[in-house]
C-alpha cells in the first residue's frame, strides 16, 4: 500500500478528484485549510484609503450559498476519512464564516472529536473601522476517524513545545492547553510573488503546522493536505522527517511552494523523533543481575529506615526467611494502603561509599544498553 502512495510529492488539480487516487487507509494525519467560503463583498480599505488585500480570491468564492459549500466539505472529507488509516487524525482550520458548517459535517460522517483548538493570532488584522471586535482567531478541529481510534498524541512533547509558561527554562512543564497564541504569517516567512508582493492570502504560519505535526505525528508517517497553498504542511513535515502528499490546484502556488520545500531540510531534534515520549525500555532485576549492575546475595536497605534484605538470583528479597518481590515488602514494611509499592524508589544498595538507589542504578543499566 505505501509503494503506491505518491511520497512527498505536490499533486496539481482539484482535490476532489486527486483525493479518490489515494488508497484507502494509507494516511496517518491529515491537515486541511479549505476555502473559508468568506463571501467578501467590494474591496476592503484601510482608513487612510488603500486596498487591504484579504481573502477575496475566486477559489475562496467559487460557491453559489451554504448548501454548495455544504454539499463541497462534504465530498472532501468524506474522502479523507476513507483515506485515513483508523488510527490516523485530521486536523482542520476554519474561520466563522466555516468552521460550523464543517464541524457539523465532520459529525454527521462520524468523525470522532479530540479538541477543538483556538488559534490565538498575536499579531491580528486590524477591523479597520471599528465596526466589530477584532477578528482575532482561527478555530482548529482535531478528530480521529471513528471512536475507537488510538491516536497519536506526542503528550510530553506537547509540553515541550508549551515553552511560554512562567518557569519553563527553570524546567517547569505544563500540560499545553487549547489556545495557542501564535503570530500570523509575516515578513520573510511570507511568500512573495515576482513582484514583491504577498503570494497568497491565507498562508499559514510554519509554527502552527509544526506544532500539529509535532505532537500528533510519528517520525516517517505521512501527512496529507487536500489544500496545499504554499505548502506550509510540508515545509513543516520535511522539517520534521514526516513525509508530505500535498494537493493544489494553483500551479503558481505549486511552482512557488516547490523552491521553497527545496530550501528546506530535516532537523533532527528531540521534537522531531518525540524524544520526551518515549516509554523507558523496560528491564527486570534478573537482568540486572545477569549484566552485573546487581549481585546475588548483597543487601538492599530500605530507604530513610533500618530495614534490610537479602537479594536473591530470582530478582527477589529474602526478609526475615521469607520471599517477596522488591514492591511488596516494601508496602509491608513501610504499613502502605496499598499493597505494592514502587520499590526502585525505596530500595537502595551500598555502591562505594555511598547508598544508591535501585531506580537510578536500573538508569545506569538502560543507559549502558544504548551505547
Ligand atoms: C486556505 S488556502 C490554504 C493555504 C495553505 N494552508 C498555506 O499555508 O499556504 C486554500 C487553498 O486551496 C486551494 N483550493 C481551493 N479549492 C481547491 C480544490 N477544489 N482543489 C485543489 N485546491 C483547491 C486554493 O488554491 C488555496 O491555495
Amino acid at each position: 500500500m505505501q509503494n503506491q502512495l505518491p511520497i512527498n510529492q505536490i499533486l496539481q488539480g482539484n482535490s476532489l478528484e486527486l483525493l479518490h487516487t489515494i488508497p484507502d487507509s494509507s494516511i496517518d494525519l491529515i491537515f486541511a485549510d479549505p476555502p473559508y467560503f468568506m463571501r467578501v463583498e467590494g474591496s476592503l480599505q484601510r482608513p487612510e484609503g488603500s486596498n487591504f488585500s484579504g481573502c477575496d480570491d475566486v477559489w475562496d468564492n467559487a460557491f453559489v450559498d451554504n448548501a454548495d459549500y455544504v454539499n463541497f466539505s462534504r465530498k472532501w472529507l468524506e474522502e479523507c476519512q476513507r483515506i485515513l488509516k483508523p488510527n490516523g487524525s485530521i486536523w482542520v482550520i476554519g474561520s466563522m464564516q466555516c468552521i460550523y458548517s464543517i464541524g457539523g459535517v465532520m459529525q454527521e460522517l462520524g468523525f470522532w472529536f479530540i479538541n477543538d483548538v483556538i488559534w490565538h493570532k498575536s499579531n491580528p488584522t486590524p477591523n479597520f473601522h471599528g465596526t466589530r471586535l477584532n477578528n482575532s482567531h482561527e478555530t482548529l478541529i482535531w478528530a480521529t476517524k471513528s471512536k475507537k481510534s488510538k491516536y497519536t498524541f506526542n503528550y510530553k512533547t506537547a509540553k515541550e513545545l508549551n515553552c511560554e509558561i512562567i518557569g519553563f527554562e527553570n524546567g517547569e512543564r505544563k500540560q499545553l492547553g487549547s489556545v495557542w497564541k501564535l503570530p500570523v504569517c509575516s515578513g520573510k516567512e511570507r511568500l512573495k510573488d515576482i513582484n514583491g508582493d504577498k503570494l497568497h492570502n491565507t498562508q499559514k504560519p510554519e509554527s502552527l503546522l509544526y506544532r500539529i505535526i509535532a505532537i500528533s505525528s510519528k517520525i516517517g508517517d505521512t501527512v496529507l493536505d487536500p489544500f496545499g497553498g504554499t505548502m506550509t504542511t510540508a515545509a513543516a513535515a520535511k522539517i520534521l522527517g514526516r513525509n508530505y502528499i500535498m494537493l493544489e490546484q494553483n500551479s503558481t502556488y505549486i511552482q512557488y511552494g516547490k523552491q521553497r520545500l527545496d530550501s528546506l531540510t530535516f532537523e533532527d531534534s528531540p521534537i522531531a523523533k518525540a524524544e520526551f515520549d518515549k516509554k523507558p525500555l523496560k528491564v527486570s532485576l534478573t537482568e540486572m543481575l545477569t549484566a552485573g549492575f546487581l549481585h546475588v546475595g548483597e543487601q538492599l536497605y530500605l530507604k530513610n529506615t533500618t530495614f534490610r534484605a537479602q537479594l536473591t538470583d530470582e530478582g527477589k528479597l529474602e526478609f526475615e526467611g521469607q520471599i517477596y518481590d522488591i514492591h511488596t515488602l516494601a508496602a509491608r514494611l513501610k504499613h502502605a494502603k496499598a499493597e505494592r509499592l514502587n520499590g526502585f524508589v525505596y530500595w537502595e544498595a551500598n555502591r562505594g561509599d555511598s547508598r544508591i538507589l535501585l531506580h537510578d542504578i536500573r538508569e545506569e543499566y538502560r543507559t549502558s544498553l544504548e551505547i
